[in-house]
């Protein structure tokens, strides 16, 4: 897999917005005691949620739920699939699903109900990429690293066909030699 990839976010304008994402969350559940979950979906936040969680000194609990991807697409199928559920019980916390980018909005506003149906005392979104143009289904969602038009990127958790996940900056794949 060997593809030019354009830097279009640097590690360090990715540090500052997590950072800043962090001071959020840490002012906004101040008062959430020991409740407070963040549910990271895999693969794709990964990379996110920990660096995200690092600048969270709230105590809090993470929690991992996997869910289908494009598999070697780069169009979002419209279906979503649960690989694994959560292992923990969501009522009653406060819970934050951290997602890597939000395209179509069907992953997340599926993943959304579902939890929701669990009673959790509140439930947000925090992405760190969000594709507004290319909304199907609303979805709110609290926090937003960074609003991007629609482009196919990768690294920071991000993959192509399961690669270039380790990049430490967000990249758009130049597909034209294929
Ligand atoms: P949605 O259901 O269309 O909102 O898609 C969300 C999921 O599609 C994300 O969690 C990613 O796994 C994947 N995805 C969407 N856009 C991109 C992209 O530009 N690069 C890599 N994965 C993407
Ligand atoms: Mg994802």
């Amino acid at each position: 897999m060997h593809h030019a990839i354009d830097v279009m976010i640097s590690q360090q304008q990715i540090e500052a917005r997590v950072n800043a994402l962090a001071a959020q969350i840490n002012h906004d559940y101040q008062h959430a005691g020991s409740g407070l979950m963040l549910v990271c979906l895999l693969k794709g936040s990964f990379i996110f949620l920990a660096d995200l969680c690092r600048q969270i000194y709230l105590p809090h609990q993470v929690e991992f739920m996997t869910v289908s991807s494009y598999g070697a697409n780069t169009k979002s199928s419209g279906q979503v699939h649960i690989i694994q559920d959560l292992l923990a019980n969501i009522k009653n916390r406060h819970v934050i699903i951290v997602e890597d980018i939000i395209d179509t909005g069907h992953t997340l506003s599926y993943i959304k109900n579902l939890l929701e149906q669990r009673q959790p005392a509140s439930l947000e979104i925090c992405t760190l990429i969000d594709k507004p143009s290319r909304r199907e289904i609303e979805v709110a969602v609290k926090y937003i690293g960074f609003s991007i038009r629609d482009q196919f990127i990768v690294g920071y958790g991000l993959d192509y066909n399961q690669f270039y996940r380790h990049l430490p900056y967000i990249g758009i794949v130049r597909f034209e030699a294929e």
